[in-house]
């Protein structure tokens, strides 16, 4: 790779490091969201479907933090904090870490109860797919959860992800579901024509009053 395109790459990594969609704000985690990220994680719900289970204890989540931001030192992706742009609330957490003792990258994801049910898990979710794919370059992205954890196995559905198997993880029976780069391709293509498609038809109306 010539020198000046290593360069334009590594620029767009720490660039694509803060990531923006219609109504979240994908950032670094900082020590000071600490004391939000905790309320968050300390909230039953928000854990329900965690491998542990349990509500994090104070310094388990600053210890999680900490993990956030070592990961990014080591790899070009992570996990990243989650704003809503409206309130400019902490409200979860989403990204790309190591999935338990394989090589292979798993794409996480988990938002304070009150902001479920709206797409915002979608939302985060193929930001950062499309991060995984098209920054780090990643060959396959995988996601695991309790088989009972709808609301997630809806969110890897609705981002283009496949059931591929019952597997067995941080101690729990899982669902396992995958995306390789060439269906991602695929998928992002076939959105871009449906919106086309979308924003052709809605101009439709507006021709016919114009004639
Ligand atoms: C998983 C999680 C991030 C989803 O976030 P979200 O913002 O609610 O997700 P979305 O609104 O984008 O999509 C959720 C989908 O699940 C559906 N859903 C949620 N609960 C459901 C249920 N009990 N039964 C059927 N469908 C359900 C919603 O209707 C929606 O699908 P639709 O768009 O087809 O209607 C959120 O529920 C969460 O933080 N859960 C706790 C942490 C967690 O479980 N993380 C994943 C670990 S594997």
């Amino acid at each position: 790779m010539r020198e000046s395109e290593a360069l334009r790459l590594q620029l767009r990594q720490f660039v694509a490091r803060e990531i923006e969609t219609p109504r979240l704000q994908l950032r670094q985690f900082k020590p000071d969201d600490a004391k939000e990220l905790h309320r968050i994680y300390s909230h039953p719900d928000s854990l329900k479907y965690m491998s542990n289970e349990k509500p994090l204890l104070w310094e388990q989540t600053r210890a999680v933090i900490d993990s956030f931001t070592e990961h990014w030192k080591n790899h070009n992706f992570g996990v990243w904090a989650i704003v809503y742009k409206n309130n400019q609330t902490l409200i979860g957490h989403c990204g790309l870490k190591f999935l338990a003792n394989t090589t292979e990258i798993q794409i996480g994801y988990l938002l304070f109860k009150s902001y479920w049910s709206i797409g915002l898990g979608t939302e985060a979710a193929s930001a950062v797919l499309k991060y995984g794919f098209e920054i780090a370059q990643l060959e396959k992205i995988v996601a695991i959860a309790k088989p009972e954890n709808i609301a997630s196995r809806r969110v890897m559905e609705k981002i283009g992800m496949k059931y591929e198997k019952e597997a067995h993880y941080y101690d729990n029976d899982v669902v396992y579901y995958s995306i390789g780069r060439e269906a991602y391709q695929l998928e992002s293509m076939r959105l871009r024509f449906a919106t086309q498609k979308a924003n052709i038809s809605s101009s439709i109306p507006l021709f016919l009053c114009l004639g």
